[in-house]
């Protein structure tokens, strides 16, 4: 089979490699149909994250069907259309049954970290992905949805509705500010509504993805260039700051941000992957009753987003901004790793099978 494989630091190629074999019972292999490519996957190759070694097949999103199923699989059967998570979760530890895929304790690439598709093991930019813990890790595409949407739900609309929303506790009537426009951002912004934000102010420095966030439900949006740009979105609250800051960004600069807007009695959730120290000035902080919120997405509300995103009442599709074809691989990530430059929110990549 064809996949993209990681190659060490700037390397990457989209090449021929062996087809992977169930290893375990609770294994299935699918043939991806639809996959995308994620800003983790840029880190990835910048050499951010060292324990992706050369070799490795990255990826973890995707939509595809189901073409083997291990002897203890239950939930699939082969033909079954299944949306990937990009997280493993056995479904029987004990951080699963508390609903922390994101730390599940089975064996599989590590044990104690659900993020392994892609990182530990081989991801689904591929024509065929092995899907450890399949009973718990894949989900049934309903009829009437789009492979569009259904891969949207594989990290980036967990992602922004779990660590963005969810772990910043908005509530009905609140002003959220959420730094950071990108594909994840954007998923906080469009499901910040479900819970009942009151006003959804974008921060972002790229005028354009400022722009495109009010197709997502920012109400207000903030050039975070400008000098006075907290002076900006106070004056959208009352004064005292936002309800819930939401960073999703990664850098130490958009966390203080976080830090300088909310209101005493707010929450601060932060959603960006960092990869440096950030200060944090408790000595203002401690005073004002604030939450801090951190971490890896677990995808236990995939369930409910694929109901919405089937319902139309999240449109999934929205994210997707440029098409390319598995022969195009290469192209996909040269048109997203230019995003600012070629618009691109999430591409797409499908196969012609
Ligand atoms: N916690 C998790 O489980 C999880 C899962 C997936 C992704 N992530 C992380 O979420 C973050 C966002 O992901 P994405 O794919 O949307 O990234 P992205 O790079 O596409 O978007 C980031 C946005 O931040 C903006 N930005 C950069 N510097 C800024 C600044 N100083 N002020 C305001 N805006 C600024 C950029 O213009 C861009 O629009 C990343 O750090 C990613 O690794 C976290
Ligand atoms: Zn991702
Ligand atoms: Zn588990």
């Amino acid at each position: 089979m064809k996949a993209l494989v990681y190659g060490g630091p700037g390397k990457k190629e989209w090449k021929e490699v062996p087809n992977p074999k169930l290893q375990k019972p609770t294994d299935v292999i699918v043939k991806v149909e639809t996959t995308t490519i994620c800003g983790t996957d840029l880190h990835i190759l910048k050499g951010d994250v060292p324990a992706v070694t050369p070799g490795r097949i990255l990826g973890h999103e995707g939509v595809g069907t189901v073409a083997e199923v291990g002897a203890s699989v239950t939930n699939f059967k082969v033909g079954d259309r299944v949306i990937i998570s990009c997280i493993k979760s056995c479904g029987a530890c004990k951080n699963c049954k508390a609903g922390l895929y994101s730390h599940c304790l089975g064996e599989e690439g590590v044990s104690g970290l659900g993020w392994v598709f892609g990182h530990l093991i081989d991801g689904t930019q591929a024509e065929f992905v092995r899907v450890p813990y399949a009973d718990n890790s894949l989900h049934l595409m309903p009829a009437g949805t789009s492979d569009v949407e259904a891969v949207m739900l594989s990290d980036i609309l967990p992602t922004g509705f779990e660590m963005g929303v969810q772990y910043g506790a908005v509530k009905p009537g609140d002003v959220v500010a959420v730094i950071g426009t990108g594909p994840v951002g954007l998923a906080a912004i469009i499901t910040a509504g479900l819970y009942g934000a009151a006003r959804v102010i974008s921060i972002d420095l790229d005028k354009n993805r400022l722009e495109k966030s009010r197709e997502f439900g920012a109400t207000d949006v903030v050039v975070s260039g400008s000098p006075k740009w907290r002076e900006e979105v106070m004056a959208m609250t009352d004064g005292a700051g936002v309800d819930v800051a939401i960073e999703a960004v990664g850098v130490p600069e958009t966390f203080e941000m976080a830090t300088q807007i909310v209101r005493p009695g707010g929450h601060v959730a932060n959603v960006g992957v960092h990869g440096k120290p950030v200060s944090l000035a408790l000595e203002n902080l401690w005073i004002q009753n604030i939450s801090i919120s951190m971490g890896l997405v677990n995808t236990n509300t995939t369930p409910l987003l694929l109901k919405l995103v089937e319902s139309k009442k999240i449109d999934a599709a929205k994210f997707a901004t440029h098409f390319f074809t598995f022969d195009q691989f290469i192209d996909a990530y040269d048109t997203f790793s230019r995003a600012a430059e070629t618009k691109a929110l999430k591409v797409v990549i499908t196969h012609k099978w």
